[in-house]
């Protein structure tokens, strides 16, 4: 980054009558970090000076000259040979005090009927707008790793937990579907936000529109906009879609948290319940043994700035008088961020997901343990005329014994189970297997292998019809 602090004549520098303090100069400067706009900004600019010319404000000829000179700079910018200026304050600047020494008197021409302040409004839509396209995908991704392993999985028992002590037996892929509804939900919230954010503030100028004769249905038309936003104030100002991105982006960081933290626990040699293949993992420079499952961790963690974005960008606006204020040009360092955070940790999960391996013999045997099917004898008494509560009592007492001999429900004999109850015969020991257990559930969002396969083919279905 040059410091052209001395030639750099500063577009506004008109009715100045002192240089910026070199200090003012640096603490002011966004270009450091909105250079990353260029692409959106260069496309708004091409738009609006295609409009100008449509309009009769500026001549074919100097459109030409501006698209080309721009389609320039562009090219520059992506080979790296573009050297940005701090003196020159943001993106926006900077291009267009180049577009001006390269192309003369018409570059000067550009900003006519415009201002930063719906230039930089459009810039983080158009830009926000692509990165929601890419981290849709990633998000889709994801959900086709679940089902996948939904899929091949829906077999595998395993226990269920509630206050993460055993509960009831479940299947693996009953498990997966159940991040693949929450990431479902996020998916549905993404693009909420993509469809309310997608609407053109260029026009509005500073903020209360311009005098000239342009046309704001053609410059929304040109950038893919559904249609110009309805008031010049409210569109220099709003950051609502970058508050409502930071929104999904905490939910999603949050649900990929509980995913990590199980996939933290399940790689411990306490559970011992999947393994996760070595190149999703790194190891220790002291303790030899171990494999460490970095990815869940660090996703976990990361969990913590995506949510501190959101608190920023809320804590950025509130308050905020109408119209533009400088305020907002703290929004793009909390929004670049929580977006390559979100996109980096969906690629990551996306890419690790179909390499989690299930031990399916430990996911059995701790399913074994801890009464998972005790309800199932409770629903088996009530069956057979005893009401709930009443079979309640009785399988506690039958847990009770059963924990005293060390025993699992199955393993209990029927003169054992029936010193509890004289209703209890030889056909209680379908009910309590957990493969009987499992199919017993066999209802819509139940964990029977057969709903989870239907769940699996019916969301298969839907997604793909996702764009
Ligand atoms: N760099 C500024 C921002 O990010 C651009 C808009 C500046 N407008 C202004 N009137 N100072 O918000």
């Amino acid at each position: 980054m040059s410091d052209k602090t001395q030639d750099a004549i500063k577009p506004w520098g008109g009715r100045f009558s002192e240089p910026t303090d070199a200090f003012v100069e640096r603490f002011t400067a966004s270009v450091t970090f909105d250079k990353r706009l260029y692409h959106h900004d260069i496309n708004g600019s091409i738009a609006h000076a295609t409009m100008l010319g449509k309009a009769g404000i500026l001549a074919a000829q100097e459109v030409q000259d501006i698209v080309a000179g721009l389609e320039g700079i562009r090219e520059d910018i992506v080979a790296g040979r573009f050297e940005w200026s701090v003196a020159l304050e943001d993106v926006h600047m900077n291009i267009e005090t180049e577009l001006t020494r390269r192309i003369g008197i018409t570059g000067k021409k550009l900003h006519t009927g415009r201002s930063r302040n719906d230039q930089v409004a459009t810039d983080i839509r158009l830009y926000v707008r692509d990165e929601i396209d890419t981290i849709g995908k990633e998000l889709s991704r994801l959900q086709q790793a679940l089902l996948l392993v939904a899929e091949r999985e829906a077999e595998t028992i395993m226990p269920g937990f509630t206050h993460l002590q055993t509960a009831q037996p479940i299947t693996f892929g009953h498990h997966m579907m159940a991040w693949y509804e929450m990431l479902e939900r996020d998916y549905g919230r993404l693009m909420d936000c993509r469809t309310r954010m997608n609407f053109s503030p260029l026009g509005a100028a500073a903020l209360a529109g311009t005098s000239y004769p342009i046309d704001r249905e053609y410059t929304a038309q040109l950038l893919g906009f559904t249609a110009p936003t309805r008031n010049s104030l409210d569109s220099v100002s709003d950051r609502d879609f970058a508050i409502e991105l930071a929104a999904f982006a905490s939910l999603v960081m949050t649900h990929l948290s509980r995913f990590s933290e199980e996939l933290v626990l399940w790689t411990s040699s306490q559970f011992d319940f999947v393994d996760l293949p070595d190149r999703f993992c790194t190891g220790s420079s002291i303790m030899p043994q171990k494999k460490n499952p970095d990815v869940p961790e660090l996703v976990r963690g990361k969990t913590g700035r995506v949510n501190g974005h959101l608190v920023a960008l809320l804590t950025l606006m509130k308050s905020q008088p109408l119209a533009y204020n400088k305020d907002n040009q703290e929004d793009k360092e909390p929004l670049f961020d929580l977006i390559d955070t979100v996109r980096d940790c969906l690629k990551a999960y996306a890419d690790m997901v179909p390499a989690i391996k299930p031990k399916k013999e430990n996911l059995y045997n701790a399913a074994l343990k801890g009464y998972a099917t005790a309800t199932d004898l409770a629903d088996y008494l009530v069956r057979k005329g005893i009401a709930f509560r009443d079979a309640h009592e009785i399988v506690g007492k039958s847990v009770a014994y059963g924990i005293a001999q060390k025993k699992d429900l199955s393993a209990l004999s029927l003169e054992e189970l029936q010193q509890f109850s004289a209703q209890i015969s030889e056909d209680v020991f379908t009910v309590l297997t957990l493969e009987g257990s499992v199919q017993a559930r066999n209802h819509i969002g139940g964990t029977a292998p057969a709903q989870v396969k239907l769940a699996v083919a019916k969301r298969r279905e839907e997604l793909g019809k996702r764009g």
